[in-house]
């Protein structure tokens, strides 16, 4: 049986998630602003510092995997928050966590991120690189051109972020090289108490309007059952993985988008990677 952190662990997916992994005989030490083992906030690098230390004593120094659930939703008003939790509470608290993953030998991290990363358009790709440079306040001016219209950009810049700081730990010498399987679950429309608050501040037309070829809604029950999956010994190949489970959204968006070969730039990044490659083995 394996010790896992969950952040976000108090309310929707990531409860799902901790409730699946213990249900299954494992160790969850949680993390969110209430009801969980560790309370923190992860909106403040002191509240992620603190929060990180303690995942690492109350698990008594092994981890054998990490599920990013903390998150809030883009609603007016609190672009900063977003931004701070959906992408820095992930990727502070990972990299803290680090050489914990990589002494368990073979361990597994599930990123939440979201199916809006493809869904909305115009989302600048300058907040999304401000956000990886770590540089929040610069990321927080790019959307905050939008002004009142912002938060949908600020909520999937953050998504955008961290599915891309995912896919380049998850092949790193560091993360993949140290036998860390990092990946990326991006859900679409799941009930849970996120999503019944966006519908409350005004976003229901959108979320009733939105294409979902399957139908419904997703449970988050079932999003605990690909957790647990991604964690699992199955999933040992997994590496760099966006996984949309959004009753076929993105599908329905990016028919024909992808996947798609690629033309001349990409044969020279190929040859360039590949080149790359052989220089580390
Ligand atoms: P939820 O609201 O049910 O759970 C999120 C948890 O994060 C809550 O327990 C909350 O207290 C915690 N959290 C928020 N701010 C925090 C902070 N400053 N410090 C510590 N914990 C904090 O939300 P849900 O729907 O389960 O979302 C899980 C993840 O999935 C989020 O990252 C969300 O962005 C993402 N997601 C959700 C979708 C949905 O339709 N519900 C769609 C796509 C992505």
């Amino acid at each position: 049986m394996g010790t896992y952190a969950v952040t976000g662990a108090a309310s929707g997916m990531g409860r799902a998630a901790a409730e699946r992994l213990r249900r299954d005989g494992h160790t969850v030490v949680g993390v969110d602003l209430r009801d969980v083992e560790v309370i923190a906030d992860l909106s403040t690098p002191t509240g992620r510092a603190a929060a990180a230390t303690e995942v690492l004593e109350r698990a008594g120094g092994r981890l054998d995997g990490a599920v990013c659930a903390a998150g809030l939703g883009g609603i007016p008003g609190r672009d900063r928050l977003v931004q701070q939790v959906n992408f820095f509470g992930v990727v502070e608290l990972l990299e803290a966590w680090r050489p914990t993953l990589a002494a368990a030998g073979n361990s597994k991290v599930v990123v939440f991120g979201s199916n809006s990363v493809t869904l909305t358009p115009m989302v600048p790709e300058r907040a999304v690189r401000a956000l990886l440079d770590r540089d929040a306040d610069r990321a927080l001016r790019v959307v905050g051109r939008f002004g009142k219209r912002s938060a949908p950009f600020a909520y999937a810049s953050s998504k955008l972020a961290v599915t891309r700081w995912a896919r380049h730990a998850a092949i790193s010498p560091e993360w993949a090289g140290a036998g860390i399987r990092v990946n990326v679950l991006a859900p679409g429309i799941i009930a849970t108490p996120l999503l019944e608050e966006q519908m409350a501040r005004g976003e229901r037309e959108a979320v009733e309007g939105l294409p979902v070829p399957i139908g419904g809604r997703g449970k988050p029950a079932d999003v605990g059952e690909w957790v647990a999956f991604m964690l699992s010994p199955a999933a040992d190949f997994l590496c760099g993985s966006v996984i949309f489970l959004d009753g076929g959204s993105d599908a329905y968006f990016r028919t024909d988008d992808w996947p798609v070969s690629t033309g001349p730039v990409g044969v020279l990044r190929y040859l360039r990677r590949a080149k790359a490659w052989r220089a580390r083995r």
